[in-house]
């Protein structure tokens, strides 16, 4: 039996450890349900969910980089409607946490989308993803600038009830703490940070891009210790003072990975592409965490949170 405590207080929220899956890369639930326990988590981030279902971009849409992967999938998803229809029963029997990503062209849809959602049991929160960079409309173009990002923070929070909304920052943007600042003045429960950074492949002999897209975002390894500063300056700068909780990440493997993340500033944390190598790498980074927590006489999880000396 573990000595350390791991119960951790987020947006309101009572997580029986620090540790997410995080959105787009372990789907709706059902998908990873026969790989791992997924009660043992302190949580799951949904894929990003969209008013009408998707079928995203054409391929290839990922590829493989040194420590990390490039995708391009365009938010494919299977709609609201058969969200709620197909996927939510299954949500609602876990013994977790689960918020759902949103993502729209304009306001409208988002604020539609957590009305449909806000009110439905199994729910804990919403993630408002405005960074992603695959998409011509809504996505990224909302979450790099902040007005925007006040104005559709502002907009969806009333539409979320008693459920705390949580808005996923970009790391592409000249200043994050920017951005932050306005989703907290927007009315953000909590801000996950980050999506990935928008980047290329190329082929050299054809001279093309990998992607059909052309760009993609990187994910992975590679990424961590830029996300590991840009949580650290939206800690220092803005979340500490607003006292609004980071879900940090960014190429986490492993329980040292996510307490560098949570010293920085986060509260909890997610792990993504380290899924695509083994299914329940989530899993592992929260017993690695508690490991390392006991190997350092930490007795609280959440002591870690803005350690930083
Ligand atoms: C294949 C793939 C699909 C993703 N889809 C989504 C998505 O639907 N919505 C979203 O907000 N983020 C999405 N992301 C971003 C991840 O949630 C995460 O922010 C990013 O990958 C950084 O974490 P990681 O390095 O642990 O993967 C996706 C990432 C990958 C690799």
């Amino acid at each position: 039996m573990s000595k350390v405590n791991e119960i951790i207080k987020f947006a309101g929220l009572n997580l029986k450890n620090p540790v997410f899956t995080a959105s787009g890369t372990c789907g709706y639930i059902d998908e990873l349900d026969d790989y791992m326990d997924i009660e043992q988590l302190g949580g799951w981030i949904t894929k990003s969910i969209t008013l009408k279902p998707r079928k995203g971009n054409p391929a290839p849409r990922v590829v493989e980089t040194n420590g990390g992967m490039l995708n391009a999938i365009g938010l494919a998803n299977i709609g609201v409607e058969k969200f709620i229809a197909e996927k939510l029963p299954l949500i609602r029997q876990k013994d977790t946490a689960v918020f759902v990503n949103v993502a729209g062209q304009k306001i409208d849809e988002y604020v539609e989308l957590a009305s449909k959602l806000s009110d439905k049991d199994g729910i804990s929160g919403l993630e408002l993803n405005i960074s992603c960079p695959n998409v011509k409309e809504g996505g990224i173009s909302f979450g790099t600038d902040p007005a925007q990002i006040k104005e559709i923070t502002s907009e969806v929070k009333p539409a979320c009830g008693d459920k705390p909304l949580m808005v996923k920052l970009t790391p592409s943007v000249t200043d994050i703490s920017k951005t932050a600042e306005a989703a907290v003045i927007g009315g953000a429960d909590a801000l996950s940070l980050v999506n990935t950074f928008t980047a290329m492949v190329i082929d050299v002999r054809s001279r093309t891009p990998v992607l059909a897209n052309r760009t993609g975002g990187l994910s992975g390894p590679a990424i961590k210790p830029m996300a590991v500063y840009l949580v650290s300056r939206v800690y220092q700068d803005v979340a500490k003072y607003a006292e609004i909780p980071i879900m940090g990440l960014g190429g986490i493997r492993n329980g040292s990975d996510a307490a560098e993340f949570m010293i920085a500033g986060a509260s909890a944390v997610s792990v993504g592409t380290s899924t695509f190598a083994s299914p329940d790498a989530s899993l592992r980074v929260a017993d690695g965490l508690r490991r390392f927590c006991e190997s350092e006489g930490i007795k609280k999880i959440s002591e870690l949170t803005g350690s930083l000396n």
